[in-house]
């Protein structure tokens, strides 16, 4: 049998841009755990394949290798379709804090793993532990319990899931690594195979508050991400939303749960209520169901659901959050109409007020964030206010005033009217 080639010739062969042999991915990955690859060597093989892509097969095997790099939740006894949806992550995206109850009140089981905020994007993760007592870090015994007693929980992924994952998406990090399509898919579908979910939708944002800002990216990673869970017997299907403004009204962590549960209530944004419906309709279609979402919604049993699954994190239903006060205004310049309300300024804007982390370590402010008062297509008075700033008493806005400069727009005639769900990618 041939010998196992040098770390160094594989890197060498992804720098031409090569494709690995079978099993060489999988070497590559175990030696990187094992600290017989270098965190130089893997780096440089990890900016070799931002360059030189990945084939069908290396993706494959780079994915079932970090899945496969620690253990697995067992779903296999729960009494119903087990579902899940992933993000690529935007500005508002609070999505999941509605979506995960809904599913569950339509008689799927959610265990939801979640991230942390990620730059200026916000992470579910800290939009749920603004809910005063709720725990997301909990154990893989912990995450079975919540899900069998309530039919959903939305927990970080603990360090036995997917570890390869964690240490490769750190480097990938430091190393400006992580925009690539197939590292991306990758990251992702290696943990959600992990979670062991039967059915999943990805949502695909795109525009200056995500991940890819154009539409010929995201098309590419929604495809990728299909056809890679459905090569694993996961079913698939990927919606590319609109991520040019924030989604709903609420940027920030515990105005975003506010603004979630008024959903939950039967109100809020309609932009947020659609984008739940449509992808909660692709989740019955996904695992075969046939129930109306909108009577769960609006009937009070998603909210009845969302209650259970804080409490069964240690949270108080209907405790008052942790809101701060209004710091500032960004005001309409002119009589018009929105023509812009860029997410990715607003993004960053919330960010330094506190919503986000400059470090792994570091605590987001739970009350930091910004509300948009009017969406693109509103027609505003001169002086009008259109964002506000929200933080802790006495706190300089100033930071966040300047990212917002030129984050909002007024014309005189009405913006072209925008669809939020830009498209569908099925599976086969
Ligand atoms: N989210 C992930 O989980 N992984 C990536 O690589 C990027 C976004």
């Amino acid at each position: 049998m041939a010998s196992a080639r040098a770390t160094v010739e594989l890197i060498a062969d992804k720098r031409r841009g090569r494709a690995l042999a079978p099993g060489e991915i999988r070497q590559l990955v175990g030696d990187y755990l094992d600290g017989q690859t270098a965190e130089a060597q893997m780096a440089s093989w990890l900016m070799a394949v931002c360059w030189r892509g990945l084939t069908e097969e290396e993706l494959r095997e780079l994915t079932a290798s970090m899945a496969e790099s620690g253990g697995r939740l067992d779903l296999s006894g729960l009494p119903g379709p087990t579902v899940d949806k992933h993000s690529t992550g935007g500005v508002g995206d609070k999505v999941s804090l509605v979506l995960v109850p809904l599913m569950a009140a339509l008689g799927c089981f959610v265990p939801q793993l979640s991230g942390r905020t990620l730059g200026t994007t916000g992470g579910t993760l800290d939009k749920m532990e603004s809910i005063p007592g709720v725990r997301c870090e909990l154990s893989s015994s912990e995450i079975m319990r919540v899900v069998r007693e309530v039919g959903c929980v939305i927990a970080a992924a603990s360090p036995e899931l997917a570890p390869a994952d964690r240490r490769l998406y750190a480097l990938r990090d430091a190393t400006a690594t992580v925009q690539s399509i197939p590292l991306i898919a990758g990251s992702i579908v290696s943990k959600k195979m992990a979670e062991g979910v039967q059915c999943l939708l990805f949502d695909v944002k795109v525009g200056s508050g995500a991940l890819m800002t154009k539409a010929a990216g995201a098309r590419r990673l929604a495809a990728t991400l299909v056809e890679l869970a459905s090569g694993f017997q996961i079913r698939a299907v990927a919606m590319v939303t609109a991520m040019d403004q924030p989604l709903g009204r609420a940027v920030g962590n515990a105005l975003e749960v506010r603004e979630a549960i008024d959903v939950l209530s039967g109100g809020g944004p309609p932009d947020l209520r659609d984008l739940v419906l449509a992808e909660a309709r692709e989740l019955l279609r996904l695992s075969g169901q046939t129930a109306d979402p909108v009577v769960a919604l609006d009937g009070g049993v998603a909210r009845e659901r969302f209650n259970a699954m804080v409490k069964a994190q240690g949270g108080a239903p209907g405790a008052p959050l942790p809101l701060g006060v209004r710091l500032a205004t960004v005001d309409a310049p002119r009589r018009g109409f929105l023509s812009r309300l860029d997410a990715g300024a607003i993004g960053l804007a919330a960010w330094r007020l506190g919503s986000g982390r400059r470090s792994p370590s570091e605590p987001v402010d739970p009350v930091a964030g910004i509300m948009c008062l009017a969406k693109v297509g509103a027609a505003v008075e001169r002086g009008q206010p259109l964002l506000e700033l929200w933080g802790r008493p006495g706190q300089d806005p100033t930071p966040a005033l300047l990212a917002l400069k030129g984050a909002v727009r007024v014309r005189s005639s009405p913006p072209p009217p925008r669809r939020l769900v830009l498209e569908h990618v099925a599976g086969d």
